[in-house]
């Protein structure tokens, strides 16, 4: 194994797979070959070992119900909507409650869609009395963009309860059916982004084409592995994600979070194969930089906080420096730039996105800022 220095202070710990070599040891050269071949490997593998496998996608009972009337909100710029999304299966009823915050706009706008980990209460705030800036909706409305919030404690809480509760007992009631790789909370969380952009196809006031999925820590991880899966998602945020999510596995960043420590601290996120390359990551068959480039050709963004050591920053950068081959297979643009960047200055002049903002672990309104300008200069033309 050798060792390889990257970026200041942070030496890989070991060879990182290369995200264009097939399993039988041939590059793919063309987005073909990437689509055909070494893509579906890495999905899989990412399914196999570390988020598992869904056992349902759309459920037939998928049903959409207001949950309020909609009303103008945001100084009257914009219409709220307030949906349950509605499944059963074999193990009873689901429901997510999503907030949707609406431009008045001749046209179908673009939407940001949150994955909300903190208290929906205080963070999505449905009815807007202390506006927080980790759902910030009358600045993405000001900027031409919808608002989406839900949950994820609606999907399945964030607790180790045996897989009883939540979207996993609704569809396996039996938590002694599951395998080493059926699907973990991050996954069951991902699948419920899914449902919202299952009812934004049913909403002629947006355009589905420009629908961004955003995620901040355990949020970003899901964000990621949402938009790695869901194509329907034009753009992929990564906001603070680490172990799990955008940082490198491989990077030596003894500050950050390891494969170990998350295991043991949220045994319920991954899957049980995750559970086996705890101090083995060089015996891992991905690294995270191949569930950036999943995303691929699509667009994606990775942001880092210079106070969240925990989620390895220059680790976080460098998963972007190595799925950038994959873009380029598309004749694009993958990150442009290749050192780690100083503080506030992001780089998006490619499909990623990255920016270190100055401050601690949180999702804060200069990242939003930063997220419209990306999607802004993709989408508005
Ligand atoms: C913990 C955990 C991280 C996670 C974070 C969060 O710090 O170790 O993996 O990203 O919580 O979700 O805020």
């Amino acid at each position: 194994m050798g060792s390889l220095v990257l970026v200041a202070g942070s030496v890989l710990a070991a060879e990182i797979p290369d995200v264009l070599k097939t399993s039988d040891g041939k590059k793919a050269d063309s987005a073909a070959v990437w689509e055909a071949v070494r893509r579906p490997e890495i999905l899989e593998l990412f399914k196999a070992q570390v988020f598992g496998r869904n056992p349902v996608g759309r459920p037939a009972t998928l049903r959409f119900e207001p949950i309020a009337a909609d009303r103008e909100m945001v100084g009257g710029k914009a219409i709220r909507k307030r949906v349950n999304i509605r499944y059963t299966g074999p193990g009873g009823e689901g429901c997510i409650a999503l907030t949707a915050f609406i431009p008045k706009a001749p046209k179908p706008v673009p939407t940001f869609v949150l994955i909300c980990n903190r208290s929906s209460e205080k963070h999505i705030d449905p009815d807007r009395l202390a506006p927080n800036p980790f759902f910030p909706a009358e600045e993405l409305v000001a900027r031409g963009y919808a608002a989406l919030a839900f949950h994820n404690g609606d999907v399945d809480p964030d607790a180790h309860d045996g897989f009883t509760n939540g979207v996993h007992g609704v569809f396996q009631p039996d938590p002694k059916a599951r395998t080493a790789d059926s699907w973990g909370t991050i996954a069951a969380w991902a699948w419920g982004a899914s449902r919202v952009m299952d009812w934004i196809e049913s909403e002629p006031l947006i355009d589905r084409t420009r629908v961004a999925v955003v995620g901040h820590s355990r949020g970003g991880k899901t964000a990621l592995w949402c938009g790695a899966n869901d194509t329907r998602f034009a753009l992929t945020i990564s906001n603070d994600s680490g172990c799990g999510g955008a940082k490198l596995n491989r990077m030596d960043l003894p500050k950050s979070e390891s494969i170990a420590r998350i295991n043991k601290a949220f045994p319920h996120w991954f899957c049980e194969n995750f559970k086996q390359y705890g101090g083995r990551e060089d015996t891992l068959p991905v690294d995270q930089h191949m569930l950036v480039a999943l995303v691929a050709p699509r667009l994606v963004y990775v942001a880092s906080a210079t106070q969240d050591d925990w989620a390895g920053q220059p680790g976080e950068f460098q998963s972007c420096v190595l799925a950038t081959p994959v873009w380029r297979l598309y004749g694009k643009k993958g990150l442009v730039g290749e050192t780690f960047p100083a503080a506030d200055t992001p780089l998006q002049g490619g499909c990623i996105g990255y920016h270190l903002r100055t401050g601690k672990h949180d999702l804060a309104l200069y990242d939003w800022e930063r997220y419209m300008d990306f999607a802004d200069a993709h989408w508005k033309k």
